[in-house]
C-alpha cells in the first residue's frame, strides 16, 4: 500500500486535488469501472472511500480532493509513504453495455469518477458525449483523458473562466434538446446530481447516478450511508454506489451529508488544517 507517484492535478487557496497511484495488486486484479476502495490514512483515522480511477497490473489510480480532515491528510502523504489500511474493491460495478448514445455528466472531483465508466463504455463502442464542469478552470481535471473517450466534450465553469460559462446542468437540458440519448451516467455534488436526474426525467431518460454518501464502516453496519430509493431504504456502500437517479429521495441524502459538518470544521480547527 506504497504510494508510488503523486501529482497534483489542481490547485486553489481552498482546495486541491491530487492524483495517487497507491501499490495494490490484488485490488487492481479485480477492480471495475464504479467501485471504489476504503482508505484510513492512519491508525487512528477515519475510513473514507474513494473510487478506482484507473489501474494497471500492480497499482491502481485515486484522485482525492481535500475537503476535510482524512483527505488533507491523505493530501500530505508523499511517494514512499504507506497507507495504514486499503479495502477493496467495494460496491457494485457499473453496468458496461452497449446502451447506444450516452452522456456522461462530471462535477468537480465527480470528472474522476466518471472517468473509468465512460472509458469501458467506449470500449463497448457507444456514442460518448461529455459534460465536464467546475467551479473555475483552475480546478478543472483529466480534461484530455475524457476528451480521448468521447466523440462530444463540452466544458463549464461556474465563472466563466474556461469553456462556456455555467452548469453542466445547462449544457445538459441543451444537448438533451437537440438530440436523442439512451443513458445519462452522473457524479457530482448531490444538487447537481438531483437536477440532472429531474431534466433527464423530463425527457424520460434512464439516469444512472453514483452517490457520495457519507461512509463510516463500508460494510452494512453503520447505517450512515443510508439512502431512500423509491419507497425502499438502501445502503450505499452495499447496495450502490449507483442508484437510478429518478428514484432516489434527493431531500433527505442532502440533509444526511451535512450532519457532520460542524463537527468536521471543529477537527480541522484543532488539526490546524
Ligand atoms: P469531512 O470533513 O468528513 O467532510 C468535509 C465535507 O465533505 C463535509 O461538508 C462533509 O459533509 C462532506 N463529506 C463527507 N463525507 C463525504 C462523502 N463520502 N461524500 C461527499 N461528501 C462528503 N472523493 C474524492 O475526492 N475522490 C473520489 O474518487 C471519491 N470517490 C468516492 C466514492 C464513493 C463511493 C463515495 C461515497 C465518496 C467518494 N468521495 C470521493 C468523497 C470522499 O469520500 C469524501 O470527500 C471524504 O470522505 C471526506 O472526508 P474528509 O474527512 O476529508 O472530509
Ligand atoms: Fe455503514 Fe454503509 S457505510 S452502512
Amino acid at each position: 500500500m506504497k504510494i508510488l507517484n503523486k501529482e497534483i492535478l489542481a490547485q486553489t487557496p481552498d482546495t486541491r486535488i491530487t492524483r495517487l497511484k497507491v501499490h495494490a495488486p490484488l485490488i487492481a486484479k479485480k477492480a471495475l469501472p464504479g467501485q471504489f476502495v476504503v482508505v484510513m490514512v492512519s491508525e487512528a483515522g477515519e475510513r473514507i472511500p474513494l473510487t478506482v480511477v484507473d489501474k494497471d497490473k500492480d497499482k491502481i489510480t485515486l484522485i482525492v480532493q481535500e475537503v476535510g480532515l482524512s483527505t488533507k491528510l491523505l493530501g500530505k502523504l508523499n511517494v514512499g509513504d504507506s497507507l495504514y489500511a486499503l479495502v477493496g474493491p467495494m460496491g457494485h460495478p457499473a453496468e458496461i453495455k452497449k446502451y447506444g448514445k450516452v452522456i456522461l455528466v462530471g462535477g468537480g472531483v465527480g470528472i474522476a469518477e466518471i472517468y473509468p465508466v465512460a472509458k469501458a463504455l467506449k470500449g463497448k463502442d457507444n456514442y460518448i458525449a461529455t459534460i465536464l464542469g467546475a467551479k473555475t478552470k483552475a480546478l478543472l481535471i483529466l480534461q484530455n483523458e475524457l476528451k480521448a473517450v468521447s466523440d462530444e466534450l463540452v466544458i463549464t465553469t461556474d465563472d466563466g473562466s474556461y469553456g462556456r460559462r455555467g452548469f453542466t446542468t445547462d449544457a445538459l437540458q441543451e444537448l438533451l434538446g437537440k438530440n436523442e440519448y439512451d443513458l445519462v451516467y452522473a457524479v457530482g455534488p448531490i444538487p447537481m446530481m438531483k437536477k440532472v436526474s429531474f431534466i433527464a426525467k423530463e425527457f424520460n431518460i434512464k439516469t444512472i447516478v453514483s452517490l457520495n454518501a457519507i461512509m463510516v464502516d463500508a460494510s452494512c453496519m453503520c447505517g450512515s450511508c443510508r439512502v431512500r430509493v423509491k419507497d425502499e431504504v438502501k445502503f450505499s456502500c452495499v447496495d450502490g454506489p449507483e442508484f437510478d437517479g429518478h428514484l432516489v429521495n434527493w431531500d433527505e441524502l442532502e440533509k444526511r451529508n451535512n450532519i457532520y459538518k460542524d463537527k468536521e470544521k471543529r477537527i480541522c480547527k484543532l488539526y490546524k488544517l
